[in-house]
């Protein structure tokens, strides 16, 4: 089922937004032109990550600099070694859609 999150206009380049939908947060980027968009909690301990830094194509979580690889979510450096959640993206009528189970 995809589900609108944003306005793609609103999706900074080289940066991250934070997205709240439905009680769930998501972290939505355009990373060298495409689009990307992953949980918005770290996996280590809750921090939200888009008060983190993206450096190329990795966000490093602003509690305890964990960092994670934005488009496969894959956990790079201690202390985050979970994996974070990424969701297939679209862009459709403007909006900014992510797939969602079910
Ligand atoms: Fe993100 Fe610890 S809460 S690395």
């Amino acid at each position: 089922m995809w589900v609108a999150l944003c306005p793609a206009a609103d999706v900074p380049d080289d940066d991250v937004l934070e997205v709240v939908r439905d009680g769930h947060v998501y972290c939505a980027y355009r990373i060298g032109g495409r689009e990307y968009v992953t949980d918005g909690i770290c996996t280590h301990a809750v921090a939200r990550l888009a008060e983190g830094f993206v450096m190329d194509d990795f966000i490093e979580c602003p509690l305890h600099n964990g960092r994670f690889h934005i488009p496969s979510g894959r956990a790079i450096d201690p202390p985050a070694c979970d994996p974070l959640r990424t969701y297939p993206v679209r862009i459709e009528g403007g909006a900014l859609q992510i797939e969602l189970p079910g």
